[in-house]
């Protein structure tokens, strides 16, 4: 009787690896890329990877060896599973389709959600279209921000798999049963710093948002103070087109953490968040005027 149970579960499963192969396969796809290396062992070691192959119409949300060691080194097997589920989205995405989103925002549903464990909205991903072209992440958890940013496409299978790097994961409440990450409230930052008028250009056109998204890993913004828009040699914003005020605006962050001191040591130039593939816009720095400098990572330098 035992016997015949064996063979019948061993027919199973076997049935059930036949069944899992579509014309896709993530490991095959990853192992392309060597810098998403932990990131595909640990699909394998998970099993995500079967449930990857098995599923038509998904997008799968990679980030780097170097964020995968910081994010995830340490954390027990179940959790990494969890942790990495919430980065497969039960539908296809590919990088127009990201920039024509109706409404400017979707919620959608990821293999996490399909585990049951998932709580208060940890099951799904918010995408929103934010400005200049840039599409940002994040956990459809109460109370999250968007806190990762597409950063390019790496494999199109239309309509069945695409696979996108992120800035950053995506971090659902709960799923880490760690402590969240400091919350930094960039624009009351500003205005404790004497760069109101900075605080509200960046809030108006959009672009706090994006330095929201970035400043997990790391933020650098360079604000003119108040005094500064005041003087009479700053050059007009009032004369530039939207878009080239956000440019502006990007151009004064940059998408790491440099701390004050070590600006004068930093090699020119250097990429800010203005910088992409389509124009080039990098910094040289020049270092005057005060800085807040925070522990949580964020650089703010008011001249
Ligand atoms: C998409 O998946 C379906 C079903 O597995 C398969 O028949 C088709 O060939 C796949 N398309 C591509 C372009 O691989
Ligand atoms: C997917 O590709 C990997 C690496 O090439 C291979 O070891 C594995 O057997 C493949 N899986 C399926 C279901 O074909
Ligand atoms: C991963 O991305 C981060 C941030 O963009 C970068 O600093 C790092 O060098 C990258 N690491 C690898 C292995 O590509
Ligand atoms: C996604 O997050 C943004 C920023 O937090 C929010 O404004 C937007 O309403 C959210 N989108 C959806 C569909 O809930
Ligand atoms: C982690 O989860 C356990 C059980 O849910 C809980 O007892 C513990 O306080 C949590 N730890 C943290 C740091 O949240
Ligand atoms: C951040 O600070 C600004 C200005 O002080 C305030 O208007 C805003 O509500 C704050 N945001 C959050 C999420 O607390
Ligand atoms: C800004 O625009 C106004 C009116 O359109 C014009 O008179 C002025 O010269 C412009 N200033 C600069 C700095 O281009």
């Amino acid at each position: 009787m035992a016997t015949l149970r064996l063979i019948i579960i061993l027919t199973l499963s076997f049935t059930a690896t036949v069944i899992s192969v579509t014309g896709h396969n993530i490991t095959e796809i990853l192992n392309e890329f060597p810098s998403y290396t932990l990131f595909n062992n640990y699909l394998t070691q998970t099993k995500l990877n079967d449930e990857i192959n098995r599923r038509e119409t998904l997008t799968v949300l990679v980030f780097n060896d170097t964020i995968v060691s910081e994010y995830l080194s340490g954390l027990d097997i179940s959790v990494v599973k969890n942790a990495l589920s919430v980065h497969v989205l039960l539908d296809y995405f590919d990088l127009p389709k990201l920039q024509t989103i109706g409404g400017g925002s979707v919620m959608t549903t990821t293999l996490f959600q399909t585990t049951g464990e998932a709580e208060n909205g940890a099951g799904f991903v918010n995408i929103t279209d934010l400005v200049a072209g840039k599409v940002g992440f994040g956990s459809g958890g109460s109370g999250s921000k968007l806190n990762a940013l597409f950063s390019r496409s790496v494999k199109q299978i239309p309509y069945n798999i695409s696979v996108i790097e992120i800035t950053s994961p995506i971090i659902a409440p709960g799923v880490l049963n760690r402590s969240q990450p400091l919350d930094v409230n960039i624009s009351s930052l500003l205005e404790k710093s004497g760069c109101k008028t900075f605080a509200k250009l960046i809030s108006d056109t959009g672009v706090l948002q994006i330095y929201e998204t970035t400043e997990p890993r790391g933020l650098t913004v360079f604000a003119p103070s108040d005094a500064a828009f005041n003087a009479a040699s700053l050059p007009d914003f009032k004369n530039l087109s939207n878009n080239d005020l956000i440019s502006l605006l990007l151009y004064h962050a940059l998408p790491v953490y440099v701390p004050k001191g070590s600006l004068l040591t930093v090699k020119n130039p250097i990429g800010t968040l203005a910088t992409n593939q389509v124009q080039k816009f990098d910094l040289t720095v020049r270092t005057n005027g005060d800085s807040v400098t925070l522990d949580s990572g964020v650089e703010m330098v008011c001249h």
